[in-house]
């Protein structure tokens, strides 16, 4: 067996990869080790987790936002179980559908570990204990990230959880201790905060998401206090216990300070994660990674000649359609072709409620480069459509060069938010203007019209505020 490409972990990164190369007559095979394709992602990560977000948000809105629309539905009671069974329904619709389109496309899967022997050998050590082996022209490692436990936080996946763990718990937690304020202990904890449990959430620095816009943070920090969260903040966790009733966080401020102990049924610790490269075989294969990371050229080449790499992995962002797109631009390269990933444009969403939606630079990055810039703002309680949906909790920021007007970064936190943040990354991917977008025609009444507002506010000219 030759391959032109084998690419080892279909999560979105591998398999849009193996699709994408064998869309360009590449004879492409994949390597997975787990039972079914789609990697964290389609498995244990995004996609779960949105089947759970959707549903406790239908079950709080049917709680708290039906009654005022003057729909009257009683109090509504939780079926944890069919709400589980939409979440394996959800996973099994997404991971079946992967391996249709590698059918599709005549990409081969191989089952089982994999494991880079040298440039172009694969190993695959498959469950039944037998060892096939694939030669190829080119290997792209695509083996994603893990969850990340710090010492002291031993995971059980019962008590003290990771995302995955958290994911499928039994029953639902009357008391829950989030550790680390990021998107994962913030979408989680959203999810057992609306089927009713309490959640507190310890984080190490001053603020929540870190990395995201300052104002944005702030007014998320507020509103989701307002749902119900109690955050402790500025904290550091010294350990995480198993009692007999769950577990136990012990923390003390960072800036020194006494310590404190909470109990809770369950323990969520999100405190980040880590690239996955073991049993790859990199070192004796001569890939050279740095810190945990693979590293790579800007042809997503590691320093070993036809072996690559993409998605968690290597640097940058670990997000799911980062990895895409750096699947389909290696792909493209391997083909003969000019791919190529805009970091400059990657859009980012939690997927709370509301949702927050980013794309480019924050008002602190932008401070930080001494990059001249004006900020258009619009929030959607002047929005009509939010008000007939009461949706109006949030706001857009369109951030643009004081100078030449081009947008740098635009930001919103509102209902909705993720699809409404695909317009500014388009218009940034050309180089567009706040006034381009504030030109646009918007249909009326919609959501949208917030982000043309606050691009016509970076120009003092929004009509509705
Ligand atoms: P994260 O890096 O977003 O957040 C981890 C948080 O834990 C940080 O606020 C950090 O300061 C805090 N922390 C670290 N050590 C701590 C300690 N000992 N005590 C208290 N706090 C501590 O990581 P997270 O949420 O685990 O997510 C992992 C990755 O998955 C991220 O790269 C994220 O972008 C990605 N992801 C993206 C999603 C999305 O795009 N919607 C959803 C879920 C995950």
């Amino acid at each position: 067996m030759r391959y032109d490409l084998v690419v080892i972990g279909t999560g979105p990164g591998g398999y849009v990869c193996a699709i994408r190369a064998a869309q360009l007559g590449l004879k492409t095979a994949v390597v997975e080790k787990r039972a079914t394709q789609g990697g964290t992602c389609l498995n244990v990560g995004c996609i779960p987790s949105k089947a759970l977000l959707h549903a406790s948000e239908m079950f709080a809105a049917a709680a708290h936002d039906l009654p005022a629309l003057g729909v009257k539905v009683g109090k509504p009671e939780l079926d944890w179980a069919a709400m589980g069974k939409h979440r394996d329904d959800t996973v099994a619709a997404n991971v079946n559908g992967v391996a249709y389109l590698f059918k599709k496309n005549k990409v081969d899967a191989f089952h089982g570990l994999g494991t880079i022997k040298g440039p172009g050998i694969v190993e695959v050590a498959k469950e039944d204990g037998s060892v096939e082996t694939i030669e190829t022209t080119s290997i792209v490692i695509a083996t994603g990230s893990e969850v990340s436990t710090l010492p002291g936080m031993p995971v059980d996946e019962k008590t003290v959880v990771s995302s995955t763990g958290a994911l499928v718990l039994s029953e639902v937690p009357k008391r829950m201790i989030v550790i680390g304020a990021g998107v994962i202990g913030l979408e989680l904890g959203s999810v057992y905060r609306r089927l009713g449990a309490e959640v507190e959430v310890v984080e190490y620095l001053d603020r929540i998401l870190p990395g995201l816009d300052g104002e944005v943070a702030k007014t998320f920090h507020r509103m989701l206090e307002k749902q119900g969260f109690a955050f402790h903040l500025g904290q550091k966790v010294s350990k995480v216990e198993p009692t007999n009733a769950g577990a136990s966080v012990t923390f003390a401020p960072v800036a020194g300070g006494e310590e404190r102990r909470l109990d809770a049924d369950v323990v969520l610790v999100a405190t980040g994660r880590r690239p996955n490269t073991d049993g790859l075989g990199l070192e004796a294969a001569g890939v050279a990674t740095e810190r945990g990371r693979v590293v790579i050229d800007d042809h997503f080449q590691t320093n070993v000649p036809g072996i690559y790499a993409i998605g968690d992995v290597v640097r940058g962002l670990m997000l799911a359609h980062k990895a895409e797109d750096e699947g389909v631009a290696v792909a493209e390269i391997l083909a003969g072709q000019a791919g190529h990933v805009n970091y400059g444009v990657i859009p980012a969403v939690v997927y709370t409620m509301p949702e927050i939606a980013s794309v480019g630079a924050t008002e602190e990055e932008l401070k930080t480069a001494g990059i001249p810039y004006t900020a258009g703002k619009f929030p959607y309680t002047a929005n009509g459509r939010a008000r007939a949906m009461r949706h109006t909790e949030g706001f857009v920021k369109v951030l643009a060069h004081a100078e030449t007007d081009r947008v740098l970064g635009v930001h919103i936190i509102a209902a909705g938010a993720g699809e409404l943040i695909q317009e500014c990354s388009v218009l940034m991917e050309f180089g567009g203007s706040a006034e381009d977008l504030a030109r646009t025609c918007h249909a009326h009444p919609t959501m949208s019209e917030a982000v043309k507002e606050a691009a016509m506010a970076v120009d003092k000219r929004a009509i509705h505020v």
